[in-house]
This record gives C-alpha cells, structure tokens and sequence, in this order.
C-alpha cells in the first residue's frame, strides 16, 4: 500500500525525481480557487485549474505532503502558515515587467499631468508629489518614472519634492525592487540614453544610480487587504497595470474603489494596456491623451 492511497482526492501520477506527484482535484480546485480568492483577489477561471496545479505542486512536493486538500490546511491551520502565505503568493503571481513599458503614459505624465497637478498645488514654496506604483513588482514601473521625473521634470521645478512608493503582495519581488539590480531582460525598452545615464553595468547586470533608487521606497501590501490600502492616502498619481487582470468583477471593484480613496482630488490612475475600469468604476473621468487614457478623480 502507498502514502496515497488513503486519500481519494490524492493519486500518483507523474514520477519526477523519485517524488510522486499529486493531482488536484476539481473539489479541491474549488477549494484553493475560494481560499485564494479570500486572501488576495486574484481569480482563478476553470481553466486555470491545471495552471493552479503546477503552480503548488511544487510546494506541496518540498513540504513533503500528500494532497492539495493537506497543503491548504497547512496554510490554515500551521504556525508556520503567515511565512508559507509568502511561498503561496511567490507561486501563484506572475510578475512580469520591465522598464519603460508604457511610454504613452509616462509623457503624459510628463507633458500634462504632473504639470496639471502642480499648478493646482501652486509651484512655490516646496511642492511636493506622490506617486504610487501598486503591484509593482521589481520595481521597474517606479523606477521608470524617477527616472523621467528626474529628467524632464526637475529642470524645470528644481525644488519638487517627489515621493514615489512602490508595493507588491510578493516579498520576493520587493526584496529584487529595492536592490536595483537588473538583467538584460528587464532593460530591453529602455531608451539607450537613460540606460547610459542612469544605470551602471557591473559586467553581468545594470544597477540603478542611488540618485534614483532614493527617491524610490518599497514595501509589501495585499491590493485586497482593506486595512492595508485605508492606509496609502494622498496620493496625485496610482499606477495600478497588469494586476486587475488576474480578478474577477468583485475583486476589480473592491479594489478600484480604494484606489479610489487613495487618491487626492485631481488625482489620476493608470491601469495596463488591455485593461479598462468599464463595468468596474464610474467614479473617475476618462482623460484621453496620445496613445492613452488616464483616470482623473475630480
Ligand atoms: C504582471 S505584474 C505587473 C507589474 C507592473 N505593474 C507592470 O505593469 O509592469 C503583476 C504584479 O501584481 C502583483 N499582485 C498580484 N496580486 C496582488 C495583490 N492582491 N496585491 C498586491 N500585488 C498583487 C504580483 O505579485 C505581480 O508582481
């Protein structure tokens, strides 16, 4: 007899390194799918149930255990269950980005939206701006907008103080986003006089220079922790791209609504090229600009 056959929701399958591999099973997919949701928003569709199965199949293989269902009373119930959540969200999040991803929404930022914001505030004294990169990564969607800032902008409002923050649910990213060190991949946008003047390459990777990496800070947030995002307030600009995809309706909703709140009045969201707030928000107004929208809080 076998550790498996105990368990009717658990059969062996593949044989990977002398480890038997369970299945999930669709009550157990139903299962994960709800526990998921609960946690951090994201929705997994039913045919995604396969993605779901490889994505914890190899956690369930380190932690030695013999079902899906064992795994998911694990993260309930086990003392150790706060630092397996951040093993969990490491597996199921997808983080791909790179810098300069979106040049139609950084020269908006630059040629009407931060200009937009600091005549409201008044360009005397100290202005000061904040900008929020939720989900962000490691980092490069934060750091691309220092690094404009910094040069189209600070010209011309030396005295602009700029606070961007940058958060994500998974701490291994944040832990890349505050090193600043980058591969070939995650440069390949980046037009070639910023690199030159902004990164320095150590002969394998590029490291962003401290003059930008300090007007960066990160930390953990869950988007769909409410305590959480009560918390960012005051912002003039969230970017929130490529993350609402992975919700469902309710999710979008929820979360859109505190982004929202977070906001300062003629304040502006962005979200992800094949994104929209259509059927989710009617609270902003749609600002066209070149090759763009933004969503402006009146
Ligand atoms: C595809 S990346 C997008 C990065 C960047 N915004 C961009 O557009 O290039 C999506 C990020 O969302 C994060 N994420 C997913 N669900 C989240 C949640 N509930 N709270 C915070 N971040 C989340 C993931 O960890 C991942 O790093």
């Amino acid at each position: 007899m076998n550790q498996f056959m105990n368990n009717p929701l658990s059969t062996p399958s593949i044989l990977s390194g002398g480890q038997p591999k369970v299945e999930l099973s669709v009550q157990s997919f139903e299962k994960w799918r709800s526990f998921i949701y609960d946690s951090c928003g994201i929705y997994f569709q039913d045919n995604k149930k396969y993605l779901l199965e490889s994505r914890l199949q190899k956690r369930v293989t380190f932690l030695g255990l013999k079902s899906f269902d064992e795994y998911l009373e694990y993260l309930k119930f086990n003392p150790g269950r706060n630092l397996e959540m951040r093993y969990l969200y490491e597996a199921i999040t997808i983080n791909e980005t790179f810098f300069f991803r979106n040049q139609p929404q950084l020269d908006a930022l630059v040629s009407t939206v931060v200009p937009q914001i600091l005549d409201a505030k008044g360009k005397f004294g100290r202005p000061k701006i904040r900008i929020w990169s939720a989900a962000s990564s490691t980092g490069e969607e934060a750091y691309s907008t220092a690094i404009v800032i910094s040069e189209l902008i600070k010209p011309k409002v030396p005295t602009l103080d700029v606070e961007i923050i940058g958060t994500d649910i998974s701490q291994a990213v944040i832990e890349t986003a505050k090193k600043g060190i980058y591969k070939e991949y995650s440069i390949r946008n980046t037009p070639p006089y910023y690199l030159k003047k902004y990164f320095k390459f150590n002969g394998s990777a590029y490291e962003i220079n401290s003059s930008i990496r300090d007007m960066v800070s990160f930390k953990l947030l869950n988007l769909y922790d409410d305590q959480g995002m009560r918390a960012m307030t005051n912002f003039d600009i969230i970017y929130c791209a490529n993350v609402l995809i992975y919700f469902n309706l309710n999710s979008k909703i929820k979360v859109v609504q505190h982004l929202y709140n977070s906001l300062q009045r003629g304040g502006y969201l962005f979200i992800g090229y094949s994104e929209t707030l259509h059927g989710v928000s009617k609270a902003f107004k749609v600002v066209s600009f070149p090759k763009t929208i933004g969503y402006k809080k009146e």
